[in-house]
């Protein structure tokens, strides 16, 4: 098994909800350490610059309205092979398609609004991680 760490959004509609703490004890029960965190109303600029992968999508436009609609709390999670773990965790995209039990089939509301963001590969994890944290905010749990 691989430690790896991973960048976790809970999106507008989720801290809206008020199921943050739900969210952050499904990673902990699941071995997932948060080792940086911060709460915060995305700009305009930082949803685009942190979705740019995205930006020839034809959803582009209303992901970034919905991203800076309300505030998010982005942490960065270490674990053993944490990226998929995360992942799993989710649940798919759509949370019609979500598996029961995942936080998107327990806690989206539509494709757009789905709760949560994670990186999808180690690349991702390192560019998205050092989008929002620098090396010296992460706290590594070991
Ligand atoms: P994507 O990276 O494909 O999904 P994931 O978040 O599971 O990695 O898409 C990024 C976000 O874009 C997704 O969480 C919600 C939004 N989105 C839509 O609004 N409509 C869509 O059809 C898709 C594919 C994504
Ligand atoms: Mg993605």
């Amino acid at each position: 098994m691989a430690l790896e760490r991973t960048l976790s959004i809970i999106k507008p509609d989720a801290v809206s909800k008020n199921v943050i703490g739900e969210i952050y004890a499904r990673f902990e029960k699941n071995g997932l350490s948060v080792v940086a965190a911060k709460m915060m109303q995305l700009s305009q600029e930082q949803a685009e610059g942190f979705y740019a992968e995205h930006k020839e999508r034809p959803f582009f436009n209303d992901l970034v309205s919905f991203m800076t609609s309300g505030p998010v709390m982005v942490q960065a999670l270490e674990g053993d092979n944490a990226i998929a773990k995360n992942r799993e965790l989710m649940g798919a995209t759509d949370p019609q398609k979500a598996d029961a039990g995942t936080i998107r089939a327990d806690y989206a509301t539509s494709v757009d609004a789905n709760a949560v963001h994670g990186s999808d590969a180690p690349e991702s994890a390192s560019r998205e991680i050092a989008f929002f944290f620098e090396d010296s905010e992460l706290c590594p749990r070991g």
